[in-house]
């Protein structure tokens, strides 16, 4: 039986590279120095495309395949993913929630728990001899029993809220709606209003046109200078420019971000910041998760192809 012709976006560890191989006949998009000319070449035979969370897929992609019928994402997110376009053509869409939601959570926290510790510069401090030469590491900031914001109670905002309420910190959500299962926590609808009750403002919402800048100049503002703003969801969650204004200019206390417009390049500005924790994009990073992400991004094509029910469908 001939193997079905899957464009990759992007590259994944050999774990996942090496049985995709064997299951697909498998295109590497990201290694083609002429996109576009890949995309001529290769396009009319892909029956699915292997993407990655970040990279989705976009126009380009799905119209110059026009036998598409199955795009699996790497990520719970899938914003990346011209879904309008996918509905509209009647490509399935997948992605790999739950397997992830415990290591974003975690990371989110330890982002807050580094940043408002000081443990980067802490680091530095015993590592430059300054412990030595110059005493004691200024006092930081604590984190326990201060007041934590979730924006976006979904399952990896209420990781974080579960992880949080541990540290005995009073918590706030906003969401959609009030949710049963957060009866412990307040529900506020406003994120404006969610913020200036907060000490630690977590964003932790699923990305979409609905959902961009939802943190503008008056959420950060709100946060104010004592506040930390955490974001472990997706740079456009956040008006990226505002945040930038307000840490330089003391209006938000410090920011620890996972993710950046425009990413992997950032914009320089964050890079003279000393009130800024900066993460590479890898809340889901961990070798456990990973393995998951894999699996399930292959056992969705491989249902797919078998006509078997998808795992874990968007579209
Ligand atoms: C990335 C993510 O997919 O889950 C998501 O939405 O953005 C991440 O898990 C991961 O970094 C692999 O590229």
């Amino acid at each position: 039986m001939t193997k079905p012709d899957i464009l990759q976006i992007g590259p994944y560890p050999d774990w996942d590279q090496h049985p995709l191989d064997a299951a697909f006949t498998m295109h590497r998009y990201f290694e083609a120095s002429e996109k576009s000319d890949f995309l001529a070449k290769v396009g009319p035979k892909i029956r699915g495309v292997a993407t990655r969370g970040e990279l989705g897929a976009n126009a380009a992609i799905i119209n110059a395949c026009p036998g598409l019928e199955v795009i699996s994402v790497y990520g719970v997110g899938f914003d990346a993913v011209d879904l309008a376009l996918c509905r509209e053509r009647g490509i399935r869409v997948t992605n790999t929630p739950d397997v992830l939601t415990g290591d974003v959570a975690d990371l989110g926290v330890a982002m807050m728990l580094a940043q408002s510790r000081g443990m980067i510069g802490a680091e530095n401090w015993v590592r430059d001899g300054s412990w030595s030469t110059k005493g004691l590491y200024p006092l930081q900031r604590r984190v326990w029993g201060r007041r934590a914001g979730v924006l976006g109670l979904g399952r990896i905002g209420f990781e974080i809220a579960k992880r949080l309420a541990a540290f005995g910190m009073e918590i706030a959500y906003s969401s959609t709606s009030p949710k049963d299962h957060a009866r412990d926590w307040a529900f506020i609808a406003d994120p404006v209003e969610l913020a200036s009750r907060s000490d630690f403002l977590f964003v932790s919402l699923a990305a979409s046109a609905a959902t961009r800048h939802i943190v503008g100049k008056e959420v950060i503002e709100a946060l104010g200078p004592e506040g930390m703003l955490i974001n472990i969801s997706r740079a456009s969650n956040i008006d990226e420019d505002a945040l930038l204004d307000a840490l330089e200019k003391g209006r938000l206390g410090a920011a620890a971000l996972d993710v950046f417009e425009g990413e992997p390049k950032l914009n320089p500005r964050f890079l003279s910041l000393p009130n800024v924790l900066l993460q590479p994009h890898h809340g889901s990073g961990t070798i456990e998760t990973r393995k998951a992400m894999g699996q399930l991004l292959r056992d969705n094509l491989s249902a797919h192809f078998a006509g078997k029910p998808l795992l874990s469908q968007v579209l």
